[in-house]
């Protein structure tokens, strides 16, 4: 690793990027990322990376024999609005020693990445951002929203309370890897935003539970509820013992919460809310339009808090924009600005028959102009063209092109994606 010196060059031409080319040089990969985040790599953080981490899809910055930036990319499969998926690049670990910044080694990298992405016929790069001005100017637009909320238990009171349904089984998540997929995939389908998960990456990803990302609370529990003998939903969570003057004052922390029906969401909140010896319960990223606020009697106690969490980046107007569904059919024309991904500009024709897109490059006058960015936001269905034009990201060019837009675009649910990658 580069010793942590000013670095006195004034352009990236110098900065040779390339993916790793063996274990060991991927190990030193991964040992730069952690220290551009202040962090280590311990043995059993590499044990889990090797297993997940596409080598050929690494973008290691070297100075020299040092590697000072890291970027990378999964091969996700991206459920998109109707059900359908599209390949997409989860992209990760980006990142830059502090000796090196803002020289546009991160630039360099991105560029690389995206016509990487392009090239392997990926039409969508989706990513969590550890900041959210970091990748706008790269083209990537806010492609779902998460909602964080702490809610204590005393104000967990669900409205119209009926009977419980289903059982729950407590378990070391690990060993229900099964169950948990079965309740997962079925989600997934219905869920614009999810990516397909391998047994792999359940293992070395989703459910890995090192002792130092604990914040101090205990081991990660899995809570599977069944009903009619049938995995429904599930709950992965920890609890958090804090004790003041006899009396419990720690927290659950829920990491995932998916259900396959309403019935199934409604009873696995509420044995998370059932669980003694805490005050509170947290939960991060629901889905924008979770219900869990209508479920309450009190929705004011659950102090929900929106946030950004996956952006996505359209390297591939057709190929994103054609695997999705739409509602009904009619034509919307469409000038893209992109100074990023040029190929993307132009005015392109979404021409919507039945709910299926074509979309090809037009002469006729533009109905909408907007940014790839705004493309990033529209396409899962977080956000509306309206929205987009209150916020002043779409100028209309033809009256009611906007609603008309909307009416095509409507989806059925807002998109989610549950974890950090
Ligand atoms: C974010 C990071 C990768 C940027 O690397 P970098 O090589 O300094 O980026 P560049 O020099 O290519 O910067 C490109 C532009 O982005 C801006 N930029 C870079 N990092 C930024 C940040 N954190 N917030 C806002 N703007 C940022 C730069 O100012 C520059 O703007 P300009 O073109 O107008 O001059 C680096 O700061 C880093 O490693 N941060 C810590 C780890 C991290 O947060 N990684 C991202 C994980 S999602």
């Amino acid at each position: 690793m580069a010793g942590l010196t000013a670095w006195d060059r004034q352009t990236t031409m110098d900065i040779e990027l390339r993916a790793v080319k063996d274990e060991a040089e991927a190990k030193r990969f991964m040992i730069a990322c952690e220290a551009t985040f202040g962090d280590e790599l311990t043995d059993d953080d590499w044990k889990d990376f090797k297993n997940v981490l596409e080598s050929d899809r690494t973008i290691a910055a070297f100075d020299g024999d040092d590697i000072i930036g890291t970027a990378a990319a999964f091969s996700f499969r991206l459920t998109v609005p109707g059900g359908g998926e599209v390949r997409a690049a989860g992209v990760t670990v980006v990142g830059v020693l502090p000796s090196h910044r803002r020289k546009g080694v991160a630039t360099k990298m991105m560029r690389k990445q995206l016509d990487d992405v392009r090239a392997a016929g990926e039409p969508v790069a989706i990513l969590w951002a550890s900041e959210g001005s970091i990748y706008q100017r790269f083209g990537y637009g806010l492609a779902t929203v998460g909602q964080q909320i702490d809610i204590p238990r005393t104000k967990t009171r669900l409205l119209n309370d009926p009977d419980r349904v289903g059982t729950v089984k407590v378990g070391v998540p690990m060993e229900n890897v099964g169950d948990l997929s079965k309740v997962y995939d079925r989600a997934r389908s219905e869920r614009p935003g999810m990516v397909a998960r391998s047994e792999k990456w359940w293992k070395h990803h989703t459910l890995r539970d090192p002792e130092r990302h604990r914040d101090g609370g205990g081991p990660r529990f899995s809570g599977i509820l069944e009903i009619d003998s049938e995995p429904a939903a599930y709950a992965l969570y920890r609890m958090h013992h804090k004790w003041d003057d006899g009396s419990p004052q720690g927290h659950i922390e829920v990491k995932e919460l998916v259900a396959t029906s309403p019935v199934a969401e409604r009873e696995m909140w509420r044995f998370v809310f059932d669980i003694d010896l805490t005050a509170s319960v947290k939960a991060w990223w629901l889905p924008q339009d979770s219900p869990l606020m209508l479920m309450l009697m009190e929705p004011r106690s659950l102090k929900a808090r929106a946030s950004d969490s996956i952006w996505a980046r359209i390297v591939d107007v057709p190929g994103a924009f054609e695997a999705r569904s739409y509602n009904g059919s009619g034509e919307v024309v469409i000038d893209v600005s992109d100074d990023f991904c040029p190929w993307n500009e132009g005015r392109w024709s979404f021409d919507i028959s039945d709910g299926k897109a074509r979309i090809t490059k037009t002469d006729a006058d533009a109905d909408i102009k907007l940014h790839a960015r705004e493309l990033g936001a529209l396409y899962l269905g977080a956000f509306t063209f309206a929205e987009l034009e209150r916020a002043l990201r779409v100028e209309t060019w033809t009256e009611g092109a906007i609603g008309r837009a909307d009416d095509l675009f409507r989806t059925a649910r807002k998109p989610w994606n549950p974890e950090i990658f």
